[in-house]
Order: C-alpha cells, then sequence, then structure tokens
C-alpha cells in the first residue's frame, strides 16, 4: 500500500555538535563503519523513499559532500540561522512543495532508526493521517518533548522547557522523527510560530497546529534504542554497542558462527557467508564479503576485502582494501595483503606484504616474502604465476613477473621478469672457511662465552 506512494524525505543535518567537542560535523560521526548521516539515508531508501532533502548549515560543504555519496539523488538545501527544527524543515520548502504523498521528517543525529518504524509511519498516513508522530518510553525522559494525549488523541507535543510539572511527568515520549501527509505538510509547517521559552520554531508544534485545522495526528511506539539521539562521545559509543549487538545477531541468524560474538566488530555492509566462523577478535571494516565456509581467525583485521568460500584467514591477518581472495586461499599470520588478487588454493602462510599483485593459483608464497610495490614515486604490479614457489625472505622489487611454475630461492632480491619453470637466485653465494672462528680468537675458544 505505501508502494505506490511517493516519500520525500527531510534529513535535519545543521550543526549541532558542539557537545562533541570536535571540529567534525555530529552527522559524520560513523557508527559500524558508516557515517550517522549515511546510517539515516540508507534507512530512507530501505523503506522506500524516493528522494531526500538534507537540511545543512552555513558550514555544510562536508555534510553535503557526504549526502550525496550515499545517495546521490539527495538535494541539498541550507538553514541559514538556527531558528528551530520547523524553520530547518521549511529550508526546503521547493522539495516539499513539489508534493510528495508521504513527507517523513528524521533527525541526521538519529542514525538507529529502522527501515521498517519509516514503513510503519508510512503506513499510518496511508491510513489517512496527517500526522504521525514517533513515540517512545525512555528510562530518563530528560529533554525530550512530552506527548499529550487527551483520551487515546494526540493533542499536542511539550517540550520540557515549556512543560507544566504535570506534563513533565509523562512517560511517553517525542523520538523527533514525524510523518506528515504531503498534501497538507505546507499549510500545518507554516502555521508553526515562535511563541516558547526559547523562541524557535519548534517542528512539535506540528501536533497542536494540525489539530486545530481539522487534522488528525497519530503516534506510533518504538524502543529507545532505535531513537536514540547523539550528542556527546559517549553517546555516539552506546550507539556503536547497540548497533553492533544488531549486526552480530543478524550475521548469526543468517548462518555464520561467532564463537565470542561480543568480541568481533562489524559495519553495516559486512556480508558473512553460510558456516563462515569468525574467531574472538576479529574486526570488520566498510566493505567486506566473507564466502561461505571460510575461517576468520583471531585477531584479523579486514577492510574493503573479499574473501572466497572455504578461504583460511589468521591468525593476525590484515587485509586492506582491494584484497581479493578467490577459493580456498590460505593467509596466515602477519601477513598484510592490499589491492591484490590471490588465486585459488595459493597460500601466503607467515610475516609478508603482498601489495598491488597477482598471485597465481596454487602459489606458495614463502615467509617473510616483500613485494617492494613502492619506489619513493610511484606504485608497481608484482605478477606472481600459478603454481609459482616464493623462497622465505625474498624481495620482489616491482614491477616484476615470476613466470607459471617458476622457483624463486629463499632470500632473494628479484629485479626482473623470471620465466616460467625456472630457477632465480639472487643472493650472495654462500662461502664456507674451515676453522676460520676458531683461529679468530684463540682465547675464546678455551673459555665458555658468557652471557
Ligand atoms: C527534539 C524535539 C523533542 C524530541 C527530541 C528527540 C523539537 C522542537 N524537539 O528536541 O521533542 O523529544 O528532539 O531527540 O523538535 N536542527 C536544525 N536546525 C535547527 C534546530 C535543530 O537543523 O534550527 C536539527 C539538529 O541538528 C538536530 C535536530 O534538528 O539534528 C533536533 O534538534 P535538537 O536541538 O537536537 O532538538 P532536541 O532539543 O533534541
Ligand atoms: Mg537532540
Amino acid at each position: 500500500m505505501t508502494g505506490t506512494r511517493s516519500c520525500l524525505a527531510i534529513v535535519l543535518a545543521a550543526g549541532g555538535g558542539t557537545r562533541m567537542r570536535s571540529a567534525q560535523p555530529k552527522v559524520l560521526y560513523a557508527i559500524a563503519g558508516r557515517s550517522m548521516l549515511g546510517h539515516v539515508l540508507e534507512a530512507v531508501r530501505k523503506a522506500g523513499g524516493n528522494g531526500a532533502a538534507v537540511v545543512v548549515g552555513p558550514d555544510g560543504e562536508a555534510v553535503a559532500a557526504e549526502a550525496k555519496r550515499a545517495l546521490p539523488n539527495a538535494e541539498i538545501f541550507r538553514q541559514a540561522e538556527r531558528l528551530g527544527t520547523a524553520h530547518a524543515v521549511l529550508a526546503a520548502t521547493p522539495a516539499i512543495a513539489r508534493g510528495a504523498d508521504d513527507l517523513l521528517v528524521i533527525f541526521g543525529d538519529t542514525p538507529l532508526v529502522r527501515p521498517t518504524t519509516l514503513a510503519r509511519m508510512r503506513a499510518a498516513l496511508a491510513q489517512g493521517a496527517a500526522l504521525v508522530v514517533l513515540g517512545f518510553r525512555p528510562k530518563d525522559a530528560t529533554g525530550y518533548g512530552r506527548l499529550v494525549l487527551e483520551g487515546g488523541t494526540l493533542v499536542a507535543i511539550r517540550e520540557e522547557l515549556d512543560a507544566s510539572p504535570a506534563e513533565r511527568a509523562i512517560a511517553l515520549c517525542n523520538g523527533g522523527l514525524m510523518a506528515f501527509a504531503g498534501a497538507t505538510a505546507l499549510a500545518v509547517l507554516e502555521r508553526i510560530g515562535n511563541a516558547n521559552r526559547k523562541g524557535e520554531y519548534y517542528l512539535t508544534d506540528a501536533v497542536a497546529v494540525a489539530r486545530a485545522m481539522g487534522l488528525t495526528a497519530v503516534v506510533i511506539e518504538t524502543e529507545e534504542d532505535e531513537v536514540r539521539g547523539i550528542n556527546t562521545k559517549a553517546q555516539l559509543a552506546e550507539a556503536e554497542a547497540a548497533l553492533q549487538r544488531r549486526l552480530r545477531q543478524a550475521a548469526m541468524e543468517a548462518g555464520a558462527t561467532l564463537v565470542a560474538p561480543e568480541t568481533v566488530f562489524l559495519s553495516a555492509d559486512t556480508k558473512l557467508g553460510r558456516d563462515v566462523v569468525v574467531e574472538p577478535f576479529v574486526v570488520f571494516g566498510p566493505g567486506v564479503t566473507v564466502e561461505d565456509e571460510a575461517v576468520i581467525r583471531s585477531f584479523s583485521h579486514l577492510d574493503r576485502a573479499h574473501v572466497g568460500r572455504g578461504a583460511q584467514v589468521g591468525p593476525y591477518a590484515r587485509l586492506r582494501p582491494g584484497a581479493r581472495l578467490q577459493q580456498d586461499v590460505h593467509i596466515g599470520n602477519f601477513v598484510e595483503i592490499k589491492e591484490a588478487v590471490i588465486e585459488a588454493g595459493a597460500k601466503a602462510n607467515h610475516l609478508s606484504y603482498i601489495g598491488d599483485a597477482t598471485v597465481g593459483a596454487g602459489a606458495n608464497v614463502g615467509a617473510g616474502t616483500i613485494t617492494c610495490n613502492y619506489d619513493g614515486v610511484a606504485k608497481h604490479r608484482t605478477e606472481i604465476g600459478k603454481g609459482a614457489f616464493i623462497g622465505s625472505n625474498s624481495a620482489l622489487v616491482a614491477p616484476v613477473k615470476i613466470g607459471d611454475g617458476a622457483y624463486v630461492g629463499s632470500g632473494s632480491v628479484i629485479t626482473s621478469d623470471v620465466p616460467a619453470d625456472a630457477l632465480a637466485v639472487a643472493r650472495g653465494r654462500q662461502s664456507v672457511k674451515p676453522g676460520w672462528a676458531r683461529r679468530r680468537v684463540p682465547t675464546k675458544a678455551k673459555s665458555p662465552a658468557k652471557s
């Protein structure tokens, strides 16, 4: 039913970050690897929103850029002066005037709102409400607007500063999000005044205004976690914890095994396949996909990487952006992979750096191998052929190619290409001088070494 209705979201993201004690705009802080603004816009998209109007403050360049990155068709509006939440919504008047069926108003600092809740608000509009308020019952109501009901009908929202003692005792509070029927939204919003203690245009006054116009306002309730507003670093950490709980739960429901879920940190877009095992203490940055039956062992850190089916990673592995591991690859302890394709069945089990490279199927990269990809000016590629064997402690100085089935002797510094099936050894030849050590310090040979 909401599927055929058009929907515009107005996202308020104008400043308000002073309590973060930070130079960064508040809505750009990340939770589970995604900005708060990104979470809100993603929820809008999932709830069937056709567009978003993001209201930024006078210096909102970075916020505008993030909005465009998260949702390319987002429109940006500027609120020059901070005169209140209703005033901020009206900054997007040109977008509102286009007349979408549903209008959602969301705060950029309320990132945990679920798409299903937005959809419930839209459904209430579809059933004829002119205004839908998202209510909740906080443990501590301080600072929230109270929902005033008469005979079960919402008649007003009272901001705490303006509330009587009786109104302050109301447990049901305003989560901040609202939905308006597009047809009457502007008429309601334009009638909101600023006769209150703060002298601000309060969005919350929309309820009393709508009622005076003979329109219906309804409340939909949700849990506190979803409407947490983030104003401080401590609240940011609480929101992170709440979202991590949700993501871990979802990963386990999708068939991944998290041995100690509370120690695994996921990103909002992490994808773990069926029967993936994640050992304790693993961090997934954004953009990670892990295919079925792969094992990610303890203390590994993955960021914009792909792990193929049945592959093994870690313990203590680091997969950086562009690491693409195909099926059954083994990446072991203290191995760092960046911008490299590791083909099926290849192994790099110990202490290596593989960057800007291709490692052919079934190749074996010995302990301590380094691809020297950077010459101080530019990055260069290393190509290791299928079934090649790179002896331990080798340096492959890029650009360089190691042919299929080739063999590099341990401790080599390889600066030119090695043909397929060849042996390359590039190190000082060992010379042995019998008796030399004994002759060098005659007294040492007689007395045992002191430690
Ligand atoms: C608001 C609600 C309150 C609700 C609470 C939930 C109003 C008047 N009050 O209060 O009922 O319980 O949220 O968290 O709406 N903003 C602008 N421009 C402005 C003012 C605000 O863009 O001129 C943005 C802020 O950046 C923020 C949002 O609107 O994202 C809410 O503003 P804030 O000052 O945090 O309102 P609260 O006092 O929390
Ligand atoms: Mg707030």
